[in-house]
């Protein structure tokens, strides 16, 4: 749906809602440098979704805020108007101390959930420590989400004594109670399993849902984490969850079924545990594809066209171009894109010398050791195929990790010959979707794999399963001698199907079926 749609739609439908969206990821970042201010938007799929959303509803955007300039750039209670100019809608931070971070979003989240919930054989490092942090900095992001819904009135360190602040905080319950009948909060990942639980615990009427980025793992994975009672027990206090596929719905019932004395009823897929009802929904998240295709049609794009032919990412001269587009993690099938490159150059040798590929991204979440490992790993297989290779001023690999803007990373989509989107397993993977949607002269195909969660709708790019170099070396090919019609035939399938279900759809979807509990 339009924009003007999803606007209409929520006003008539849902009335005045009250949206707080929570995230660890703001969408903007303000760094210092130098005496000046730097303004940063985000990347990832989750704020880069999300965004649209808010900038339409004008709510208020809980996150960590992780830059160097976060707190000089907003007021004393952490907010700021964005976006700067426009200011359409509140970001609120919240500022964690370092042992906070490396608990809770280095350790908890990313050295626990984000492995077992991929299943891509990494092992979770189970340190104890991690869930206290997580606990604690859950707990931090549930405080300040009651703060914003009960946003009037002093704090208990404002000079009140005990007895008047529990008069005073039964009077913000009863306002409140009233008040967030038209408050939403809605969750966003991994990263706060157990914020419900808090908000609950203050006002049970407070509606409370999660939307969860990344896979949910089969029950037989997920056994092996500790903490897993606590972490149903958190997820469960929400009114709605919602997955990616409806796959990842059925692992999470199938969970509930067997770690909680929980029942779960599979014709309406919702659980009751400890008297509360929870509807597990899934909701394909999408992107903003008018706004990209307008875009990749505009002049804009077309004079950056002209400049990249003239800049110095790519040195190696090439007749076909093949691109991808990640952020540098394990789960991101890098390396088996590189043995399939090497497999490719070996079978199809005539490719040799004419095609390269180009990795663009952003290192990511380097503090953890599984990452420092597989980025010098990533670096040492690209030197390896560039040495088999190069032949005077041609190899084949390169690498470019610096976050460019919106507009050159679509540019990149348009001119490509070959877009590979291969990571080992995905929730969705919206680069999939944001290189469809820029494909607009149909000049390149999408290699997808089959274990994105876009693949469920993306039927018509060539799908692959990376772990089979074999394979994934002759999808490259295919890709690439594609003709023309055919190429066109497939990508406005894709389009289509993109558009019937935006970003917007997603988010209206989720914010009717939560308003309708
Ligand atoms: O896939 C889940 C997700 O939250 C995405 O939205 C985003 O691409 C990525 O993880 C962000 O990771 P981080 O915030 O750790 O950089």
């Amino acid at each position: 749906m339009e924009k003007e749609r999803f606007n209409r739609l929520i006003e008539e439908k849902l009335g005045n809602i009250n949206l707080i969206v929570v995230s660890n990821r703001e969408p903007t970042v303000h760094e210092f440098s130098g005496k000046k201010i730097k303004t940063t938007r985000s990347v990832g799929g989750l704020t880069i979704a999300l965004e649209p959303i808010m900038q339409n509803l004008h709510g208020t955007w809980i996150a960590y805020g992780s830059g160097s300039a976060d707190k000089a750039a907003a007021d004393d209670s952490g907010k700021i108007k964005l976006p700067e100019g426009e200011e359409l809608y509140t970001l609120k931070r919240i500022f964690l101390t370092k042992d906070d971070i490396n608990g809770y979003y280095y350790g908890y989240s990313n050295s626990i959930l984000w492995p077992l919930c991929h299943i891509v054989y990494r092992q979770p490092v189970f340190d104890p420590h991690y869930f206290e942090v997580y606990e604690r900095v859950n707990k931090k992001f549930a405080d300040s989400i009651i703060e914003e819904i009960n946003n009037t009135g002093p704090s208990k360190d404002a000079g009140i004594n005990n007895a008047e602040q529990s008069k005073y905080t039964e009077n913000i319950k009863i306002n409140n109670i009233k008040q967030s009948k038209n408050t939403v909060v809605w969750l966003q990942d991994y990263h706060l399993a157990l914020c419900a639980k808090y908000i609950k615990e203050y006002d049970n009427a407070i509606k409370t849902s999660i939307f969860w980025h990344i896979p949910w793992p089969n029950p037989e994975v997920f056994t092996i984490c500790p903490e897993k009672k606590e972490l149903l027990d958190g997820l469960l206090s929400n009114d709605l969850i919602g997955f990616q596929i409806i796959y990842y719905c059925q692992n999470f019932l199938r969970t509930c079924e067997w770690e909680l004395e929980a029942r779960i009823n599979w014709a309406d897929y919702t659980v009751t545990y400890k008297g509360h009802v929870t509807k597990v929904m899934p909701f394909q998240i999408s992107v903003d594809a008018k706004n990209i295709n307008d875009i990749a049609m505009s002049k804009g794009v077309n004079d950056i066209a002209e400049n990249i032919k003239n800049n110095d990412i790519i040195e190696p001269s090439y007749e076909y171009l093949a691109l991808s587009v990640d952020r540098l993690d394990y789960t991101k099938g890098i390396i088996e894109k590189f043995k399939a490159i090497d497999r490719f150059l070996e079978k199809y040798s005539k490719f040799q010398g004419k095609f390269v590929f180009l990795q663009l991204g952003v290192i990511s979440r380097t503090l953890i050791e599984a990452y420092k490992r597989f980025n010098d790993q990533v670096l040492n297989l690209a030197e390896d195929i560039n040495w088999k290779y190069k032949t005077g001023d041609w190899y084949p690999i390169v690498q470019f990790y610096k976050q460019l803007d919106f507009q050159t990373y679509i540019t990149y989509y348009k001119i490509c010959d070959v877009m590979i989107v291969s990571p080992l397993q995905d929730g969705m993977n919206l680069v999939a979707k944001e290189y469809v949607m820029s494909n607009v002269d149909y000049k390149g195909m999408l290699v997808l794999s089959r274990f994105a969660g876009s693949a469920k709708e993306l039927k018509d790019a060539v799908l692959v399963n990376p772990f089979s170099v074999e394979c994934f070396a002759d999808a490259i090919n295919e890709a690439l001698i594609m003709n023309i019609r055919e190429k066109e035939r497939r990508t406005v399938k894709m389009q289509n199907i993109i558009m019937e279900n935006n970003i917007y759809d997603w988010a209206y979807n989720f914010l009717t079926a939560l308003c309708m509990i």
